[in-house]
């Protein structure tokens, strides 16, 4: 039988999340609290991975080895690099790639050293099945997820977009920075601070995961006001209702 991991990267969305589980009881494990429970007739397990990548790691790795997970989303924001990106948009991973990975003369840029790739790909039928959720929510509009309120003031039309996200351990809110990642990695449409982490624990762990970010913010100078704004109004409601969705479809 499944055992699914559910891995967010606010606290807030997490309660979200959480509040859809029956037959609930906490773990403590690590300074993590890890809530074992139901999601209509899915068994899952969901956490708080806590912020950047050696936190996500341990997270992680404990949901594998401790709880015996057989598949990961892991669910949180983004900040957009490509072109086209608004906030409110969603994107649901192909492939990972840590950005600040870089061990320069020994390796190539972006190489993980020991795996000899610099991406990690998601599960393609994880990601499919993710993507069916998100447009079925899609398809009855953003309001049915937010309010009518939060759709307007945010301007929010989401599209759900597949490609490459950039992890790393720093929270990008300067047009050099994300220059500086775009003109390096020119296909990633979104940067954040797990999920390649994430991914190559499940990489080396042999288990199917995928990673969905809702854009927050387009990784400049306005990241952090609207990034504090945006968790608060709209990203635990996506988190919720995409998760629901999955939960649904599996
Ligand atoms: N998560 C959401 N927005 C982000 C940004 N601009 N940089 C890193 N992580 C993020």
């Amino acid at each position: 039988m499944r055992n699914i991991g559910i891995l967010g990267a606010m606290a807030q969305e997490i309660d979200e999340v959480k509040a859809l589980l029956t037959d609930k009881t906490t773990v403590k494990i690590a300074n993590r609290e890890f809530v074992v429970g139901k999601i209509g007739n899915v068994r899952c397990v969901v956490a708080f991975s806590k912020w950047g990548k050696v936190a996500a790691t341990i997270t992680a790795t404990l949901l594998i080895q401790e709880f015996g997970i057989t598949d990961l989303f892991f669910i949180g924001t983004a900040g957009a690099l490509a072109d086209g990106l608004k906030v409110g948009d969603i994107v649901v991973s192909k492939r990972l790639v840590q950005h600040d990975m870089d061990t320069r003369p020994l390796l190539s840029r972006f190489e993980i050293p020991f795996l000899k790739r610099v991406f990690v790909n998601s599960d393609p039928e994880l990601t499919e099945l993710t993507g069916r959720a998100i447009s079925n929510l899609l398809q009855n509009g953003v309001e049915s997820m937010v309010g009518e309120e939060a759709a307007k003031e945010f301007n929010l039309a989401p599209k759900l977009y597949f490609g490459d996200i950039a992890s790393g351990d720093q929270f990008i809110n300067s047009e050099e920075k994300r220059n500086e990642i775009l003109s390096l990695l020119p296909d990633v449409l979104c940067v954040e601070m797990e999920g390649a982490a994430v991914a190559q624990v499940c990489l080396e762990f042999g288990t199917p995961f995928t990673v969905i970010r809702t854009i927050s913010d387009t990784a400049d100078h306005n990241a952090r006001i609207d990034f504090n704004k945006f968790i608060v109004e709209v990203a635990n409601a996506y988190s919720r209702a995409i998760v629901g969705e999955i939960m649904r479809l599996l």
